[in-house]
């Protein structure tokens, strides 16, 4: 088959190394014959596999090697040959030989026994020992003196074959197995060894300074770069899909003109709770939700106080929580159970802004934060004890549940999700409250993604505020699980999530329609 022009002017230096040196395909004689490592040669045999010129075949070689008894009896003699030469010259008595130890003294009679080297007589004072016609013509050569260095199986004859199993037999001989390589040439590869020996191109592998000084590229030809080839993917630095979830929600946000805002991991209950009205013994408060940190943080008396009122006293036209509301249990530590903490320390902020400036108001505004959030939760598929919210809210005159769930359809909107369905739901601080689910074709099943709702004016009220907000927070987590596709969080977060999916995902993008032709599948488990 002719080859292209374009092959022998592309071809890698390693290439046309192996393609010339190719031999018996035997990596360690390409080594031998170009002078290059073991670790070259290959790399250029897996490039010539690439291109279909050559197979790179594991050939497991089988080889031996002395233990260190083989060793010892390699420079000191086997023992039946030691014993042997003591008697050679004259039969001795057993007692009399030296150079066998005690362990050795069975062995060693029994061999030259089997094969007829001595002759044993039992006499009054122990026994005699006495070399056969045979054993004096035994030439003392060690009889596994080829072991010396390794030796791989298949160059061993016969003979040596069978020493090898009594060797082995008696711990002398061990075998192991090392890998080896082979490079077998396609037709393909043939042809292109063959037209690399005649072939009379000198390729220049790299333009460098020196080439273009010293002229050296007049009369040689540069070699092609195939930028179609693949080459191995490298281990990089990546961000993990739950942050490149987090980022895409953060986008659509910015977009939309919301601020971004941050606040405390460490809170205390004062603004995780108390001040959005919920009640002090509300079930979400107890141990077995919360995490509680040990200490009490400083609260603002002057909103403490009228946050107090708010909880003791309400507002005339609501129900009133009766009883004491009480400042300890308000300043007890906790991490975050939800971002709404900072939704409400930032809403104080802009209303002590408001105040100073002699504003009667906070102004309008949109503002987001994606946030970390802990519940003291049991763990399972949809739930973590660590999980993400996206957090928002929206100030405005006269907003209303219809606002609320425009601001939804829009954004859900923009990430694929289209089949939305409001439901009434119930939160202390929000009033209506709602949340929307959606249904996945894919999955058949619907999946919450939002609570939300219009915040009472028992919690605004403290804080000066008098016009409108509709807030929400969305599950962050369930759409990084919806965005890649994953089931259960535990396969995007935790000890149970599938490295190389994570190494080898394709990114994220901004619609869960991406699932259908993302392979990001594949590291589903089960
Ligand atoms: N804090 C609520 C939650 O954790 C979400 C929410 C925020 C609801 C703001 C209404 C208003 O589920």
């Amino acid at each position: 088959m002719p080859l292209s022009n374009e092959l022998m002017y592309s071809l890698h230096p390693l290439e046309r190394t192996v393609l010339s040196n190719i031999g018996d395909g035997a990596i360690k004689g390409i080594c031998a014959s170009s002078g290059l490592g073991e670790a070259e040669v290959l790399t250029g045999a897996h490039m010539l596999q690439q291109r279909g010129l050559a197979k790179v075949i594991q050939a497991d070689e089988l080889y031996f090697t002395l233990t260190d008894l083989g060793k010892k009896y390699l420079k000191e003699g086997l023992p039946e040959q030691r014993m042997l030469d003591e008697i050679r010259g004259g039969a001795k008595r057993l007692a009399d030989i030296k150079t066998v130890s005690k362990e050795e003294v069975s062995p060693a009679l029994g061999y030259l026994k089997r094969n007829n080297l001595i002759t044993i007589k039992k006499e009054v004072d122990g026994l005699l020992l006495a070399a056969t016609p045979a054993g004096n013509a035994v030439i003392g050569t060690n009889p596994f003196s080829f072991l010396s260095d390794e030796v791989p199986a298949v160059q061993l004859t016969a003979e040596q074959r069978s020493a090898i199993a009594l060797f082995k037999e008696r711990g002398l001989v061990k075998e192991s197995v090392r890998k080896r390589y082979r490079v077998e040439l396609t037709s393909e590869g043939k042809a292109a060894a063959a037209e690399l020996a005649v072939s009379k191109i000198e390729l220049i592998d790299e333009l460098t300074e020196d080439v273009l000084k010293d002229k050296s590229w007049k009369n040689k030809a540069f070699r092609h770069y195939d930028v179609g080839i693949t080459t191995p993917i490298g281990e990089v630095g990546r961000r993990h899909p739950m942050v490149e979830s987090n980022n895409i929600l953060r986008d659509i946000f910015l977009e939309m003109g919301f601020q971004e805002m941050s606040g405390p991991i460490v809170e205390c209950a004062f603004w995780d709770m108390d001040v959005m009205w919920i009640p002090q013994d509300h079930p979400a408060r107890e141990e077995q939700a919360t995490f509680y940190l040990d200490g009490h943080s400083k609260l603002d008396k002057r909103l403490v106080e009228k946050v107090r009122a708010m909880h003791e006293h309400g507002i005339k036209r609501t129900h009133t929580y009766k009883g004491e509301w009480s400042e300890d249990i308000a300043s007890r530590r906790l991490l975050r159970t939800h971002s709404t903490a900072t939704t409400f320390r930032v809403l104080y902020r802009l209303s002590e802004e408001a105040r100073k400036s002699g504003k009667s108001d906070i102004d309008n505004g949109k503002y987001f934060y994606v946030a970390h959030n802990f519940r003291n939760e049991k763990v399972d598929a949809t739930h973590l004890a660590e999980f993400f919210q996206a957090e928002g809210f929206i100030i405005g005159n006269g907003l209303s549940l219809a606002d609320l769930m425009g601001f939804v359809k829009e954004f859900y909107g923009k990430l694929g999700i289209h089949k939305i369905m409001f439901k009434p739901t119930y939160n202390p601080y929000t009033e209506p409250s709602m949340e929307a689910h959606y249904y996945d074709e894919k999955m058949d099943k619907w999946y919450a993604l939002i609570n939300s709702g219009i915040f009472r004016p028992e919690t605004l009220e403290p804080l000066g505020i008098k016009k409108t907000i509709i807030a929400w927070g969305m599950g962050a987590s369930r759409m990084a699980a919806l965005l890649t596709g994953k089931m259960s969080m535990r396969e995007i977060t935790g000890a149970t999530c599938d490295f190389e999916w994570l190494k080898r995902r394709p990114n994220l993008i901004r619609s869960i329609a991406s699932r259908e032709k993302e392979p990001a599948h594949a590291g589903v488990k089960g």
